[in-house]
């Protein structure tokens, strides 16, 4: 079977290196439009770190976090075969985990209690016992916006926030990365007081043009299919891997993938259209403008970047229906892939050149 090696991705491991090689200041929040890398670059970072780093990379894709108790399933993780050892000496002895290690009886516990505020003194004292070592943490959360909309007494996100605060800002003991594709939560992260001179942010974007042709080069593209599959699928790392594996057919391929996306998009715009939709912003429900819907994407699909102006509602929708991205950092809409501009120009009927 072909096997996809890690690719490039240069810039960025350079920055979370530069990162992890200062003091713990800052939180930093990591995105990108969907299926851009992300995930793949941490588990590369990881993978690579040397053993001084204590990592905790908790991904939260795979659950289901409706409540208190199902966030706190996902945080940590009881160690059966050390079930006898101190925490202590669990990070004395490894090096990475998938949650943060915890006896039963202490998470029982914390289910027990309802409220984060003991969970979280735990997650510090565990950062403090791993400093103790001489070792460095690396906390990592990986799709927080699941975690977006859970509600204690007030949002479980805010009181998370604090802890991120207090574990860099203030104790300087842990880095800290959340990671997400959901761009309005990051949106919504990026507008919000409290983290204000508190965070950075580490955009990882589908590859630029030399990146994705390197990659299909490497996998003997010619430069005539570099050129066939780059014009399709731009540097959305997911669709070149595809290409790689179908490359014996890949005009067709190019061509079914753009087909499938086309009709994903027609149907969501046929619904729209026949039945409304609604976007909830602040707790109010908005109702969804099919035309204004429609002139957003055709002004998208000529312009491909636009500033991010387009009413509050529109948006929301288009970035719901995962087919528009938006960077708020850099204040800007665009496509989630090159994949879905073709299809959107193709749905509203546009003629381009080279589309
Ligand atoms: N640097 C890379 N080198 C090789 N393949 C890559 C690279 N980055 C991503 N990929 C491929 O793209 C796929 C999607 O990447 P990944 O899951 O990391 O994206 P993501 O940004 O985390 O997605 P999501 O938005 O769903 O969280 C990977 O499974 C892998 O096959
Ligand atoms: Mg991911």
């Amino acid at each position: 079977m072909l096997e996809i090696e890690f690719h490039n991705r240069e810039e960025e491991i350079q920055e979370i290196t530069n990162i992890l090689t200062g003091r713990p200041d800052l939180i930093t929040f990591v995105y990108g439009p969907i299926n851009s890398g992300k995930t793949e670059l941490f588990n590369h970072v990881i993978n690579t770190l040397p053993e001084d780093f204590v990592v905790f990379y908790i991904n939260l894709r795979e659950r289901l976090v409706r409540d208190y108790n199902d966030f706190i399933e996902a945080l940590f993780e009881i160690n059966e075969n050390r079930k006898k050892k101190l925490v202590k000496e669990v990070v004395a002895e490894v090096t990475r985990f998938a949650g943060i290690p915890i006896s039963r009886a202490l998470l029982d516990q914390f289910f027990k209690e309802g409220k984060p505020k003991n969970a979280f003194r735990y997650i510090v004292e565990v950062v403090k016992e791993v400093k103790s070592n001489g070792k460095i943490s690396v906390l990592i959360l990986d799709e927080l916006q699941k975690i977006g909309d859970v509600k204690i007494d007030d949002y479980l996100i805010y009181e998370l926030f604090n802890l991120f605060i207090r574990l860099t800002k203030e104790m300087h003991s842990c880095h800290v990365f959340a990671v997400s594709s959901d761009s309005l939560f990051i949106e919504r992260v990026y507008s919000e007081a409290m983290l204000h001179g508190r965070c950075r942010y580490l955009l990882v974007d589908d590859f630029d043009y030399d990146t994705a042709k390197a990659f299909l080069e490497n996998y003997g593209f010619s430069g005539r299919e570099v050129e066939l599959a780059l014009n399709y699928f731009g540097g959305k790392p997911i669709y070149l891997v595809e290409a790689v594996k179908n490359r014996h057919r890949l005009r067709e391929f190019c061509g079914e993938m753009l087909s499938s996306r086309r009709s994903e998009i027609a149907q969501a715009l046929k619904l729209l259209k026949e039945l409304g939709d609604e976007v909830v912003i602040r707790g109010k429900m908005y109702e969804v403008e099919y035309e204004k819907v429609i002139s957003a994407l055709k002004e998208l699909a000529v312009k491909e970047q636009l500033p991010n102006i387009v009413d509050e509602v529109t948006k929301r929708y288009l970035v719901r229906e995962n087919i528009v991205f938006v960077d708020p950092v850099r204040g800007i809409l665009k496509f989630q892939s090159k994949l879905d501009l073709l299809a959107v120009r193709e749905v509203l009927g546009l003629m381009f050149d080279g589309g």
